[in-house]
């Protein structure tokens, strides 16, 4: 057990001394975490210092080592030190990063033990031994020309796996030379929507509610944003007619951030407006792979290529920091899309793109995307079950795929009430009016949560989600005027 200290005091370690002020008199390990980040931030610990193993500390600390431990999986997870087999554990060189780029804080907020913000998969699944060993064999086949300029599509290798995996996988119809390897969504968004302006497609639906950034993207590109409303069956084609923007942007297997999956009335009706208008559909395909309970929605695109831009990204199945991602892109918007990628980067990097192809001729990428469905599948069913044991007043939607839901809270709660009650117990979360996820007016909505559950580390995934459950459990105190009356 630990031993309760008077506080503070400084220690030391075999080898390493640390000089931090720490203060161990009631939650050992948060005192350790704290003063822990607290010297980093401070530079007093500076990248790349390395810390004592967990051994050394708790006896010098005489604390538990799982104290340590826990502190220490806390910290890389949040990014402030990183550990590697051998070298031990070090500060970490980029620090921690903003959880959403929805509402990126400019600081870093030491008091969230849980962040269940919306933004990374699991980070800690990299699969780094089957990317290096990718890495170490596509640079070793890898010709010449391929460090030098290339086609702004991409490199011609992962075009061709792409055209055949998702084919395979998301029913996609396409080929090699309709291909645009991408640094993400992001920037699929980004050139598509300016081969659209370049046009004169000026007019993009986009559903509301969806990620604001999102929206920033369109708008920069010189888009005008019709924000069109989405329900149980998905985006309102019928209020897309009336409304006659010129192309719309739609996440058909899972909208961000209600969850809700297009039906099928609802793809035939959206493409029929497409080839009525002459227009164009923009598929976010962000987290297709992940559907748990039946059988995985296909991807728009296949039921007509020349209407839809199909996007897809890593950022879901590998991590967000690789920044790559691809689109397949309709015959007759082709020319105007691989100008403005060329304006826009010149070429996605050759050496992310030929590692990638390795991983998916290798089926390393079929068999991480296998796993991680298993992994997030397991903690889907932990959250629903202690939603409803705790707090089955709580409507939870967009269950069935992906790695957040949305919680829709009883008529008379607050969003903002129910943020700080959480925030109380250490838990961060998205409000879906207060973070501004709706483009539309101010009006009565529901007051729902945005929660992913992608994130927190293993060890401490159930604290989290019963911590998350027991704050939902009552109405939260009343603190004032709310953002989304009920
Ligand atoms: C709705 C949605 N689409 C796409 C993405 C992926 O974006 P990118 O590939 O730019 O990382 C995300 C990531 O958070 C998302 O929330």
């Amino acid at each position: 057990m630990p031993r309760a200290r008077s506080s503070p005091e400084t220690w030391t370690s075999s080898g390493v001394d640390l000089h931090l002020s720490l203060d161990l008199t009631t939650r050992p390990r948060h005192g350790l975490e704290e003063s822990l980040r607290e010297a980093i931030r401070a530079g007093r610990l500076p990248v790349g210092t390395r810390l004592p193993s967990s051994r050394a500390l708790a006896a010098d600390l005489e604390i538990a080592r799982g104290t340590v431990v826990e502190a220490y999986a806390q910290l890389t997870a949040e990014g402030w030190i990183v550990s590697r087999p051998r070298s031990g554990t070090a500060v970490a060189g980029a620090g921690p990063t903003p959880a959403s780029r929805a509402s990126a804080p400019s600081h870093v907020d030491t008091s969230v033990t849980f962040d269940l913000r919306p933004a990374d998969c699991d980070l800690s699944t990299f699969p780094r031994s089957a990317w290096a060993a990718a890495s170490r064999r596509a640079l070793s086949r890898a010709p010449n020309h391929a460090f030098g300029y290339g086609d702004p599509r991409g490199w011609i290798e992962l075009r061709q796996e792409l055209s055949a995996y998702l084919g395979r996988t998301r029913g996609v119809r396409t080929d090699p030379d309709h291909i645009v390897i991408t640094t993400g969504f992001a920037q699929g968004l980004g050139i598509t929507a300016r081969a659209l302006a370049a046009i004169g497609s000026l007019r993009l639906a986009m559903e509301d509610p969806c990620l604001p950034y999102h929206r920033n993207i369109a708008r920069s590109a010189g888009l005008r944003l019709v924000p069109v409303e989405v329900d149980a069956d998905g985006v309102d084609v019928a209020a897309i007619r009336r409304r006659r923007p010129t192309a719309a942007m739609v996440a058909p297997a899972r909208q961000f951030p209600l969850g809700v999956c297009l039906s099928p009335p609802r793809r035939t009706e959206l493409l029929a407006w497409a080839r009525a208008r002459d227009g164009y559909v923009i598929e976010d395909d962000y987290d297709g792979e992940f559907r748990y309970d039946r059988q995985p929605a296909g991807a728009l695109q296949g039921m007509d290529p020349e209407h839809v831009v199909y996007t897809g990204t890593t950022s879901k199945t590998l991590a967000p920091g690789l920044r790559l991602g691809w689109l397949a892109v309709p015959h007759r918007l082709l020319d105007a899309v691989i100008n403005e990628k060329h304006l826009a980067d010149g070429q996605t990097t050759t050496l992310t793109q030929i590692a990638m192809t390795e991983l998916i001729r290798s089926g390393a990428y079929d068999r991480h995307i296998r796993r991680m469905r298993l992994h997030y599948r397991r903690r889907r069913d932990i959250l629903r079950h202690e939603l409803a044991s705790r707090a089955p007043h709580v409507r939870v939607d967009g269950i069935a795929a992906g790695f957040s839901v949305a919680l829709t809270l009883p008529d008379g709660w607050a969003e903002r009430d129910v943020v700080a009650e959480a925030a109380k117990r250490g838990i961060a979360v998205h409000a879906m009016t207060g973070d501004g996820y709706y483009a539309g007016a101010a009006q009565a909505r529901p007051a729902r949560l945005v929660v992913s559950y992608a994130t927190p580390p293993e060890h401490a995934y159930r604290d989290a989600v019963t911590a998350l459950a027991e704050s939902l459990a009552a109405p939260p105190p009343r603190g004032g005027d709310s953002s989304s009356p009920a």
